[in-house]
């Protein structure tokens, strides 16, 4: 049982492509056979609109089965995974109530390390070798929970003298 490795894609410019990477690594990663989780950590439910259509994704995060209920009463997130149409990739899906979820931790005792709680027993169970965490576009108490969860942190930046995209990974354990 290998260990499950959490990269998080973080970057507080929105339309960066983050939701985009999180999605397309995801997916590259499970056609070649490693099992993998993604957890859409962002209000804006793109990372779950790549995979399922506008109409589930809205009942997902209509839904009490979805990332903010879990997080907002501190849940094993183990009950919350969804498959996706894909073969050894299932999601974890947001709803548009993670806009509020830094009041509902605000009060709670180690807050920053809620999700990275939430997410253990799924890691202790080796059933995923990648999980991918989407953030919304801010730096805030959400996005440091994702970080605090997460092994690596990918930024994605264009260099400034090239046309091309490049992927520095930085180990953030
Ligand atoms: N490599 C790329 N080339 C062209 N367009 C891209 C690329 N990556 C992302 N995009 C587009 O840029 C927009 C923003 O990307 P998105 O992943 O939603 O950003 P973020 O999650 O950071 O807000 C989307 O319309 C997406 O399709
Ligand atoms: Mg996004």
């Amino acid at each position: 049982m290998g260990k499950t490795v959490t990269i998080c894609f973080a970057n507080n410019k929105g339309g960066s492509g983050k939701s985009t990477t999180c999605a397309n690594i995801g997916y590259v990663l499970s056609t070649m056979g490693y099992r993998v989780l993604l957890v859409d950590g962002d209000m804006q439910l793109n990372l779950s609109l790549s995979f399922f259509g506008e109409e589930e994704v809205l009942d997902m995060a209509k839904s009490e089965k979805n990332l903010y209920y879990a997080i907002r009463d501190q849940k094993d997130l183990t009950d919350y995974v969804v498959s996706t149409p894909y073969e050894n990739l299932d999601l974890i899906p947001s709803s548009t109530l993670m806009s509020q979820i830094e009041f509902d931790l605000f009060t709670k005792w180690q807050r920053e390390f809620i999700l990275r709680k939430s997410l253990e027993n799924i890691k202790a169970s080796g059933k995923y070798d990648f999980i991918l965490l989407d953030t919304p576009p801010t730096l805030g108490g959400w996005v440091m929970n994702i970080l605090c969860a997460s092994d690596y942190l990918l930024i994605r930046w264009r260099h400034r003298r090239g046309a091309c995209s490049v992927w520095p990974i930085c180990s953030i354990s």
